[in-house]
């Protein structure tokens, strides 16, 4: 043994990879080795290239180039980091459950599981447990009865939520607006797991931004804060409906409406609808927590976040086939963005998934460019949502490498990520090499909507007055 504090991370996804490449980079004199069971995985992350690491997030090459082989380390053998390690957080996914009980909405929670059975069987030594996954409250709880059912090594479960988002995770990482430590507060043990922890986070977070709860808080906590997150998208994006029936431009009320300090600006941007791994998979998770404490209005309520999602990105696909006057078969669309906000290559849950399902569903022709999701991403994520096998896909999907050759012969653009590159496209350009009348779905509000009506086109966009030009039954 080096003498040196030993942390252990099993999973090297999108959390726990620039999760503790911040760590790696804040302290120094802490060794930071990240496992995880997919082979392919750690080997890019020990690529040199950055275009070879797993993710793409701005900062993260730097934080990971820094400290990989001084203080970070990747690698597949779980069990020696297992046995070195002093503290092991999990950062394993928990998607939601596909069959069995409680299926499409409760958490499966297999390689959580599997992950603390390992470190039953391998540790040798007392370890402090972190549980930085999201999880249905009281699993640390069950770990813990898994950890110390043999009872010969101790173990403290500590409950460490992430709040990063992806496209800023690293600045996230770097100052966050809290760290949230849930642990046993009544016990010596458990005040000296929560103690060692803090000393983690106190090399860079103020003392303030640290707070500590019992575990059963800490894990709620998680799951309301996406809620109360997506609610806030949700609301504005129903607002956007009554904007455009009504003449109000949803930008405007929501810059109206957030000024209130009291209510703030931030999350009230209206969209095609919110993606991501975390939004509705956490909510469902409330929904079904709630449902098994009897509490069914509860649930009720919390599901209706998820549902004005899904009534969005319905809402969006029917303006644009009203607009191509009741019929998209045959035409060709070009897709702007896949991946579910910009800056991220990931695509899990992105809303351009539905829209081009839904549009391919009527025999579109998709034109799809994103700058950083790759190909094999796109078809393996459209293939999944469709009923056709990829042969017929074949025939209706083609993945563009730029925005002009997704545009060439198309009747619309449709934006559904809100990638900075596409408000400085040459838009007299694309309108020259676009059928007539040609037409821009804008889902994210991020285009100059006057000046592209000057130059010709029939625009619509979320939650603003309507485009006389435009169909819309
Ligand atoms: P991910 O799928 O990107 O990464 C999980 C990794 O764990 C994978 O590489 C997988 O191979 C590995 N793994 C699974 N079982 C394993 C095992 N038994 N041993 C070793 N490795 C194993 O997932 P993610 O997006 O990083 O999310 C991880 C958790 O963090 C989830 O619970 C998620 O809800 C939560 N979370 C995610 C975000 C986000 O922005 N993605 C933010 C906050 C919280
Ligand atoms: C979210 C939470 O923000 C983060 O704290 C948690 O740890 C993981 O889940 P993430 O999903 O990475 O993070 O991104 P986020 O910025 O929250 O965006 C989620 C979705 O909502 C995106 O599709 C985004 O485009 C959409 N969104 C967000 C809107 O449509 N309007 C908004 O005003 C804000």
């Amino acid at each position: 043994s080096t003498g040196r504090y030993q942390v252990c991370c099993i999973g090297a996804g999108y959390v726990g990879g620039p999760t503790m490449a911040v760590v790696a980079k804040m302290c120094p004199k802490i060794d930071v080795t990240v496992v995880d069971i997919s082979q392919r995985r750690i080997d890019s992350w020990n690529s040199e290239e950055e275009s070879e690491l797993p993710i793409y997030e701005p900062g993260l090459k730097e934080a990971v180039v820094n400290t990989r082989g001084k203080n970070l380390f990747f690698s597949t053998d779980i069990d020696g980091a297992i046995e070195r390690a002093n503290m092991i957080f999990v950062a394993v996914n928990t998607p939601t459950k596909k069959d069995g009980l409680g299926a499409g909405r409760a958490a499966d929670l297999t390689y959580w599981e599997l992950a603390a059975r390992r470190i039953a069987k391998i540790a040798k030594s007392p370890k402090i447990i972190v549980e930085k996954s999201t999880v249905p409250i009281r699993t640390a709880e069950a770990i813990s009865t898994v950890l110390n059912a043999s009872g010969t090594t101790k173990f403290q479960i500590l409950s460490n939520p992430e709040f990063l988002a992806e496209g800023t995770a690293v600045r996230d990482l770097e100052n966050p607006d809290r760290i949230l430590i849930g642990g046993n507060l009544k016990d010596e043990d458990g005040i000296k797991a929560v103690g060692e922890l803090v000393d983690i986070y106190s090399h860079w977070v103020p003392k303030e931004r640290i707070i500590t709860t019992n575990v059963w808080s800490s894990e709620l906590s998680k799951l309301v804060a996406n809620f109360f997150l997506a609610q806030r998208v949700s609301s504005i994006n129903a607002v956007s409906a009554l904007c455009e029936s009504s003449g109000a431009d949803v930008d405007e009320v929501s810059m109206a409406v957030g000024m209130d300090s009291r209510i703030g600006s931030k999350f009230l941007k209206a969209s095609v609808g919110f993606g991501g791994s975390c939004f509705q998979k956490d909510i469902l998770n409330l929904v079904y927590l709630s449902e098994s404490m009897g509490l069914k209005d509860i649930a009720e309520y919390f599901h209706w976040v998820v549902r004005m999602n899904d009534l969005q990105k319905d809402r969006f696909v029917s303006r644009i086939i009203h607009g191509l006057f009741n019929t998209v078969t045959g035409k060709r669309i070009a897709i702007l963005g896949f991946s579910f906000k910009k800056d991220t290559g990931d695509t899990r849950e992105s809303a351009a998934i539905s829209v081009c399902q839904r549009l391919v569903d009527e025999r579109a022709h998709l034109a799809i460019y994103d700058p950083k999701v790759y190909e094999t991403q796109i078809w393996q994520d459209i293939t999944t949502a469709s009923k056709m096998d990829r042969l017929e896909l074949e025939k209706l999907v083609h993945i563009s490498s730029n925005p002009y050759d997704a545009a060439k012969g198309s009747h619309a653009l449709v934006v559904c990520t809100e990638w900075d590159e596409f408000r400085d496209l040459n838009f007299e350009k694309i309108l020259s090499i676009m059928e007539k009348p040609a037409f821009i779905f804008d889902g994210r509000n991020v285009l100059s909507h006057e000046y592209l009506r000057k130059l010709g086109f029939v625009v619509y966009a979320i939650g603003k007055p309507l485009d006389p030009r435009l169909n819309v039954v």
